[in-house]
């Protein structure tokens, strides 16, 4: 494709989304709610695919995953113990003289509504000082609509993986190291949607919490600490990984599931989170970015938490999150009383730096950092915990974006004209194969063209499709990124002769290159091309 300014491309894209059925605006026929996306048939296909096989690499393939699927609605304390209910907030200013409300952070990229050849940090209008806006939606539970009966969406799905942690634990079978997997919809009221999809109020994120040992119990077990080499794929868990290892195989692990589903890593970018960005309880985050037209954004957040968010609903429910860990316990016992004193003072001097943080007061910080160190030598810790955080809204916008693309194909005349065509990967692509009768007013053509349908519909995502002119069906299915069409021509029919009969023609969408194919030969000879 010739390089298309950002600007064209990202025109391009939203208008295809709405014209072929990726994505509307909610509620379009009201004008729209500003910050709300609706996936159409295409779209809501596109994905289902994303999340099913986030599902099937972070769940199905491992054994040390679980997965869970909690309500949006959970009880209010979860987020005054998360910190969202005091710290989710993003500073706003209002202008008084057009009303608009902007992220003080952002108005030098936004234009003024008044004046928009200027920024609003440019424009002369008055505007407020910033204040804090926090960003969940509130609700009332019940039929009373007053302060007690105040419950939030949740802005994020992680909280509820924390919240059950035990019950997982238990009824799961799983030990610590291992993760819970969580799908579903988040809500942020954001001060200004924008760039589409990608800042949207209503989301879906993906996100793994995965529990970890500290890395004193790791040493304990283990002897050393694996130092990881700070790129690449570390290999198979080992047990001597500590957080460190831990989070370098998780970013490694999710760049490989983008490349896997059709996003090159020349498209991605690893940003290794600066001391100064870092969130206060975070001890490192590695955001993995995909270079949209609007500029190189967040897909996904890979944070290594310490024991933060269980450690501050044990504290807010009374209810412990500790495990008890025999292996731990019993490496501990065997360990020589040099190397024991020096783990607990490690873990000691650790603990007392988290619990200042989370606000404990200054006079029992030693106390329970002891009263935690203590309980290690003998087996019980709090889980540490890597957590692998992706929107499913801005992966299945930077798939459509890195689909886009335009060539020259021959119109019904041989006139090459301009063909618009989604290269989806085939893991990915909403139809997998359409299959079309060559002409609609010939029975036998069409009916044929049926059975192949029906033969194919149990594999993949079948389209069939028998209006218009042939080469108008196939641009169609460029447009919604399809890989395969099957035509069922005179040939098939045995018009041609015995040799061309019950053969079809299968036209590559990449090369547009077409192949005769048997029938019968015909699911399996798609399957290897769809994996
Ligand atoms: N749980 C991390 C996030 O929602 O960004």
């Amino acid at each position: 494709m010739p390089e298309l300014e950002a600007n064209d491309l990202m025109e391009k894209v939203v208008s295809l989304c709405k014209r072929r059925g990726f994505i509307y605006q909610s509620s379009e026929i009201y004008g729209g709610i500003t910050g709300f996306w609706d996936y159409g048939p295409l779209g809501a296909e596109l994905k289902r695919n994303v999340k099913e096989l986030w599902w099937r690499q972070m769940v199905v393939l491992r054994d040390d995953v679980a997965g869970l699927d909690a309500t949006i609605i959970m009880h209010p304390q979860v987020w005054k113990a998360s910190g969202h209910v005091d710290t989710f907030n993003d500073p706003m200013v209002d202008c008084k003289v057009c009303k608009g409300r902007f992220r003080a952070d952002q108005v030098s990229e936004i234009p003024c509504p008044r004046h928009p050849k200027m920024s609003v940090a440019q424009c002369p209008c008055e505007k407020t000082a910033p204040r804090p806006f926090n960003l969940m939606f509130k609700t009332y539970v019940g039929p009373v609509a007053d302060e007690d009966s105040v419950a939030f969406l949740r802005p994020e799905t992680a909280q509820a993986i924390f919240v059950q942690f035990k019950n997982v634990l238990e009824t799961s079978r799983q030990k610590v190291p291992f993760g819970i997997a969580q799908i579903g919809k988040s809500f942020r009221n954001e001060v200004t949607p924008r760039n589409f999809t990608f800042r949207s109020r209503e989301f879906e994120q993906m996100e793994l919490e995965f529990f970890i040992k500290p890395d004193e119990a790791v040493e304990a077990e283990a002897g050393s600490i694996a130092e990881p080499s700070g790129s690449g794929h570390p290999g198979e868990p080992q047990r001597n990984w500590g957080w460190r290892a831990w989070l370098q195989y998780w970013v490694e692990e999710r760049i490989r599931f983008y490349e896997s589903i059709g996003l090159p890593r020349s498209s991605l970018v690893e940003y290794w989170q600066k001391a100064e960005e870092l969130a206060h309880y975070a001890r490192a985050t590695v955001d993995i970015l995909y270079k949209f037209p609007f500029g190189t954004q967040e897909l996904e957040g890979i944070a290594a938490r310490g024991d933060f968010d269980l450690s501050q609903h044990q504290q807010f429910s009374g209810k412990s999150m500790e495990v008890f860990d025999e292996e731990t316990r019993n490496a501990f016992a065997k360990l020589d009383e040099e190397k024991r004193k020096a783990l607990w003072q490690r873990f000691y001097e650790n603990k007392k730096v988290d619990f200042g943080k989370r606000g404990c007061p200054e006079d029992q910080i030693e106390k329970r950092a002891r009263e935690a160190a203590d309980k290690l030598l003998r087996g019980t810790y709090i889980p540490h915990v890597i957590e692998p955080s992706a929107g499913v809204d801005r992966l299945v916008l930077a798939l459509i974006c890195n689909a886009y693309d335009e060539d020259k194909a021959p119109d019904e005349k041989g006139n090459l004209e301009t063909r618009i065509v989604m290269r989806f990967h085939p893991r990915v692509a909403p139809i997998k194969v359409a299959v079309f009768p060559l002409l609609k007013n010939r029975p036998e053509l069409v009916a044929k063209a049926r059975q192949v349908r029906d033969l194919l519909r149990p594999h993949f995502a079948v389209f069939y499709d028998e209006a218009g002119a042939i080469g108008r069906r196939y641009r169609r299915q460029d447009e919604a990124g399809t890989p395969f069409g099957v035509t069922v021509d005179f040939d098939t029919l045995g018009e041609k002769g015995a040799a061309l009969a019950d053969t079809v023609t299968v036209r590559d969408r990449d090369t547009m290159r077409q192949e005769r194919v048997k029938i019968g030969e015909l699911v399996e000879w798609l399957r290897e091309r769809l994996r």
